[in-house]
């Protein structure tokens, strides 16, 4: 008995560690290999035990036959194991390898009956919300969450392949990008405050809602920036779209004059992404578009395929007022597009994404670029719309002359606020402009998910900060 034990002690000792990702892709076999992980379903038969481990790495599981010579006592679903063995080649057709294993040990018990998964079934996403400590160890959720590792690289790649510098723009700042009054402010806690300053930092400050200004700046040294990180909205709403922290990806471009580099930019990032992450996830994605939101890559092939359509503000505002729809919020002109306004008009341009351009002027913050037009007056800014979600990335050229950037900061009462901002625009200003694009918004638009709080590891939202 104890030679036994030092066998399996050296061979787990002198085998080489593998990822079960890494073991189902083996085209050698006969190697003695250890792998670590969770079991996913125990089948005891006649003379073996049928094991399907899992590690994270993939959402194909690695089949393991256990001798009923091992001892598979303490074997469940859920169990964590440190299995050393031979990888074969498997008489299943639905794999190519599978571990014939020499050693179990049972690293960390888990108890079925009070595990909230059950085994070999397919759980709602309703219900392993629930449980924001567990949900990564279900096969939905593991999914999404190595497709949003997929596609931060993705995006990551996107950038740098055409000139982009990162920037790591800061999460704790004093203004309010937006001016929509969505902030979160940050101060310490009561012991370390200063009796002699109510602010830490001597002035206000907050959670960022956009790294726009931080990027701008830099877009005056290195032209092209970027920058992928979480954001802060104190947006009293629980709806399917909006979160209080998410993140943002946000580039800023200098000598650019018109929304069309803009949108040219959206429309390549949206395309070279997917197309990156459903060819690199192929199996995780499957399980969305088949079992979650079944026919979805249906629709999600023609919006890669084709190019996404344009239209001006003015023109969405007669193609919702000349619709038989009956809205619960009339659209007019001046007002700002309802989800329900940016849903019909996506089912209207054929189910694809809109760009809708030219806002009115008041209707977007302080930085948009003046049109300068008239009787109708607008801003250069847009709007990305996509199927199934609505608005998925804002933008705008900003205001690079002086003159009326002065103008509307003093009638907003803001000019000494933002002295820094309107500097830029005294030395060496460019036309310039960028995008913000919701990344959880993003993963809900292309695999179909209906809820954002889905599409993010931790969600926080009104009355909602779990863990
Ligand atoms: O349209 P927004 O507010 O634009 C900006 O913040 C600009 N300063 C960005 C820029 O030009 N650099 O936000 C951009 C995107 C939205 O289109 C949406 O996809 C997402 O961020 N977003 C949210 N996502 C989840 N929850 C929320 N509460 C969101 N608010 C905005």
């Amino acid at each position: 008995c104890s030679s036994k034990f030092l066998d399996r002690l050296c061979s787990r000792m002198i085998s080489k560690k593998m990822r079960v990702s890494d073991a189902l892709a083996c085209k050698e076999t006969g190697s003695d290999v250890r792998i670590q992980g969770w079991v996913r379903s125990v089948r005891p038969q006649k003379d073996n035990l049928f094991l399907h481990l899992n590690d994270g790495s993939s959402l194909q599981p690695l089949q393991v036959v256990a001798s009923s010579q091992l001892n598979t006592r303490d074997l469940t679903f859920g169990c964590a194991v440190d299995i050393t063995g031979t990888l074969e080649k498997s008489p299943n057709k639905r794999q190519n390898v599978e571990l014939q294993a020499q050693s179990i040990k049972v690293v960390g018990e888990c108890n079925p009956m009070d595990f909230p998964f059950k085994i070999k079934e397919r759980h709602p996403l309703e219900y392993i919300r629930q449980f924001p400590h567990l949900r990564c160890r279900t096969n939905a959720f593991s999914s999404m969450l190595r497709i949003r590792s997929e596609a931060t690289a993705a995006i990551q790649s996107f950038f740098r392949d055409h000139g982009y510098v990162q920037i790591h723009t800061p999460v704790i700042t004093s203004n309010d990008c937006e001016g929509a009054g969505e902030l979160f402010q940050v101060e310490p806690t009561g012991d370390k405050k200063d009796s002699d300053d109510p602010h830490f930092f001597s002035v206000p400050a907050y959670l960022t809602v956009s790294g726009q200004l931080h990027l701008e700046v830099m877009a005056g040294a290195f032209s092209a920036v970027y920058t992928f990180g979480p954001t802060f909205r104190a947006e009293n709403s629980q709806s399917r779209r909006h979160l209080a922290e998410f993140y943002m990806v946000e580039a800023e471009i200098a000598f650019t004059e018109s929304l069309d580099d803009l949108m040219k930019v959206m429309e390549d990032l949206f395309k070279a992404a997917t197309e990156h992450v459903f060819s690199n996830c192929t199996e995780d994605v499957e399980l969305f578009h088949k079992h979650v939101a079944p026919g979805h890559r249906e629709q999600v092939d023609p919006m890669l395929n084709r190019k996404f359509n344009v239209i001006s503000y003015t023109e969405a505002i007669d193609i919702l007022k000349s619709s038989s729809q009956n809205f619960t919020f009339s659209p007019e002109w001046g007002r700002d597009l309802q989800t329900e306004h940016e849903k019909f008009l996506v089912k209207h341009c054929g189910n694809t994404p809109v760009f809708v351009v030219n806002y009115p002027y008041e209707l977007k913050p302080f930085y948009a670029r003046d049109n300068q037009d008239h009787p109708r007056h607008t801003a250069a800014a847009v709007d990305l719309l996509v199927p199934g979600v609505g608005e998925l990335c804002g933008g705008s050229l900003r205001e690079e002359r002086l003159q009326l950037l002065t103008q509307r900061l003093s009638q907003a009462g803001l000019e000494d606020t933002y002295a820094w901002y309107l500097q830029l625009r005294e030395f060496g200003s460019v036309p310039h402009g960028g995008f913000g694009m919701g990344f959880e918004r993003y993963l809900q638009c292309i695999l179909g998910l209906n809820n954002i709080k889905d599409a993010i590891p931790f969600a926080r939202f009104s009355h909602s900060c779990q863990l």
